[in-house]
């Protein structure tokens, strides 16, 4: 016989994109629903009490009015970084050079790389993650590591080997031809084993030759169905570093598509400083772009154009960019992609930032019909939302009228506290080192 969960609280439900349509038309939140788990998956959304009637043999969790969600999904972390978030007082370049590179270096040790793979991905649970699409090293054992260490969570994840062959320091640059057979190894190992999936991971055009773009491109295009992840227009000085090493480019998106390197599945991060045409061909062509707002304000990149990139219907992710983004949790990022919205003079509800870190990243992952969602079929990967986690956020949601008032407390103030539980294809998983309730 299977084995039945019922989890009965607050459910967060979407059915459209938030951001392209009135959001009231594409989100709701059922003030009393539930999600039936049964196998690893969602059997069931509905109302908790038709739910308890027709499966009384369902084990109860009661999350009363906590939030159900579905796990976020960060689209967009470098999990070797994990032991340098919140370095001090650097721009990119600088920051890269100084703080990044070192610590990448260290990933060469593989039982080091574990280490920090294991740890990063106890932090992103412990604050709600479920998925995220990750940068490795250029260590083709980094990779190893970060997809093994998810599979003994249970975790759906993707990740790439990050290529570099100039601009980059001893130890930490591949070739041509290195980065085309690891990155042809590791995806042959990896994509489609278990919950994992493979992005072919050009760092960024400053670190990698026009040729070892080319047989990135290539690579892509012999396994059209990995994603393709990588930098795009994050500060000005790089932009202009860009302008003079690809000096026959049209802009820096063009250095990309020269290389066979822009498409549907395609994710580019931070897209700050675009010009009308890169907005055009990114708009024509399919790709992502994620959004990483913590990282945009600390390593002082800029305020990236969420609504006008949304309303030429680009599709968006949402992400820590971990090291360079200050936080691991996706609430912190939904206040600063708040704030950032505010200053651009868009005011972001509720329910497009919660859409955002959950449906719309998952989306721009091309995972949308498998986690991001609350609905039948879906895997069963969900961070439960305490809505009063600390007595400055109870106090004002006991002043709120409204559920969206209630939940908007949370995702400006909240952190790692307001995560009650995460559960992991249909297992809660203990969270903070402790033991599942
Ligand atoms: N551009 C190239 N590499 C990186 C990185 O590791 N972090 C950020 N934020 N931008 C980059
Ligand atoms: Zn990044």
């Amino acid at each position: 016989m299977t084995t039945q969960t019922l989890l009965l609280g607050q459910t967060f439900e979407s059915f459209g994109n938030p951001l392209t349509g009135p959001w009231q038309d594409a989100v709701r939140i059922n003030t009393s629903g539930g999600v039936l788990i049964e196998n690893g998956r969602i059997a069931r959304v509905a109302d908790g009490d038709t739910l308890r009637r027709d499966h009384p043999q369902a084990a109860v969790q009661d999350y009363g009015a906590h939030l159900i969600c579905p796990g976020f999904v960060d689209a967009h972390v470098h999990y070797p970084q994990t032991a340098i978030i919140a370095s001090w007082g650097k721009q990119l370049i600088d920051w890269l050079n100084t703080y990044t590179f070192p610590e990448e270096i260290r990933l060469a040790d593989p039982a080091y790389a574990r280490m920090i793979a294991a740890r990063y991905l106890d932090l992103a649970l412990d604050h709600g993650t479920t998925t995220m699409c990750s940068y490795a090293t250029i260590h083709p054992t980094s990779v190893d590591a970060f997809f093994e260490a998810a599979a003994e969570r249970g975790m759906r994840t993707v990740a790439g080997k990050t290529c570099m062959d100039r601009n980059a320091p001893d130890g930490l640059r591949d070739t041509v031809q290195s980065a085309y057979d690891d990155s042809k190894t590791l995806l042959h190992r990896w994509h489609g084993t278990g919950r994992a999936s493979y992005a072919i991971t050009p760092r960024f055009s400053p670190t990698s030759t026009p040729d070892q773009l080319a047989a990135l491109g290539a690579l892509w295009a012999e396994h059209p169905d990995c994603l393709m992840q990588t930098h795009l227009s994050e500060q000005p000085d790089e932009i202009t570093w860009v302008r003079g090493l690809f000096p026959e480019a049209r802009d820096y998106l063009d250095t990309y598509e020269a290389h066979g390197l822009l498409g549907p599945r395609a994710l580019f991060g931070h897209a700050i400083h675009l010009t009308p045409r890169e907005v055009d061909r990114l708009a024509e062509t399919g790709a992502a772009v994620v959004h990483c707002p913590t990282s945009n304000t600390f390593i002082g990149s800029g305020l990236m154009d969420l609504a006008g990139l949304a309303a030429r219907r680009i599709p968006l992710g949402l992400a820590t960019d971990t090291g360079g983004g200050s936080s691991f949790s996706m609430l912190r990022t939904m206040a600063a992609a708040y704030e950032i919205a505010q200053l651009r003079g868009t005011s972001l509800h509720p329910a497009q930032l919660i859409w955002l870190a959950t449906t719309g990243s998952a989306q721009s992952l091309y995972l949308g019909d498998q986690i991001g969602t609350l609905a039948a079929g879906f895997e069963a990967d969900l961070t439960i939302l305490d809505l009063a986690a600390t007595p400055a956020i109870a106090q004002r949601t006991a002043n709120a009228d409204t559920i969206w008032e209630t939940v908007f407390p949370t995702l400006m103030m909240g952190d790692d506290r307001a995560i009650a539980d995460v559960w992991v294809a249909g297992h809660k998983r203990p969270l903070r080192g402790g033991k599942a309730s």
